[in-house]
């Protein structure tokens, strides 16, 4: 498979969303990356419900959306009915996690676990065989534009020896500080899918930037 790429919408200009939604639509962008705060796990706030609803309405992707909020099993059916096709769910968020994927899988959706930079992979063994998408954080989650953490390069390849090892069929996605200077290592190391906000939205030519990090 090749690598999909997934802007970050959070980088988008919410005074003219539909404008940034065509703009992925009409380029080789494979899946809306959606994050999602709460204020509480994390220290900021970034859109709900209705923002989500309006995105669903014009984006002819997949919605991969990104919860860095508490208790998120309490919302899985509400972001199932605002078009999530993915739903990842924090680690660190997950006191009962096989039962928050499961819960995720029941209804329709492609299930995601976010880690935290801190966050070894290793406590993933018991779960990687049923989790579709893992979503290595390689800032801490809640803003855009922060600078990479150089560990994770590490971190995908103990993760991908995992993977196989579990014969998981798990994709491998990077979230944070991903631009056209990483990107190649990150997919020599195993990485699957690319999330990136600002690189491609504080571009001069965010399609061009789009097309850039598809290629090989
Ligand atoms: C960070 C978010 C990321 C963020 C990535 O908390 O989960 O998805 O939007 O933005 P960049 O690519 O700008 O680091
Ligand atoms: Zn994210």
């Amino acid at each position: 498979m090749s690598h999909l790429v997934a802007p970050s919408v959070l980088s988008a200009n919410f005074a003219n969303l539909q404008s940034d939604i065509e703009l992925i639509n009409n380029s080789q962008a494979d899946w809306f990356h959606v994050d999602v705060m709460d204020g509480v796990f994390v220290p900021n706030i970034s859109f709900g419900f209705p923002v989500i609803k309006a995105l669903q309405k014009y984006a002819k992707k997949p919605l991969d959306v990104h919860l860095m909020i508490v208790e998120p099993d309490r919302y899985a059916q509400a972001f199932k009915d605002a078009g999530a096709a993915v739903l990842s769910v924090h680690i660190e968020a997950c006191p009962h996690l096989h039962r928050s994927i499961q819960n995720i899988k029941n209804l329709g959706m492609k299930a995601g676990v976010a880690i935290n930079p801190h966050t070894n992979v290793s406590l993933l063994a018991d779960v990687i065989a049923d989790i579709d998408v893992v979503c290595l954080m390689s800032v801490n989650p809640g803003f855009g534009g922060q600078k990479f953490i150089e560990n994770t390069y590490d971190k995908v390849i103990r993760l991908k020896q995992l993977i196989t090892e579990k014969n998981s069929k798990a994709l491998i996605e990077i979230d944070g500080g991903v631009d056209l200077n990483n990107y190649k290592k990150l997919l020599s190391c195993g990485a699957d899918v690319l999330v990136a906000g600002n690189t491609v939205f504080g571009s001069a030519n965010p399609v061009q930037t789009i097309a850039a990090l598809k290629t090989v």
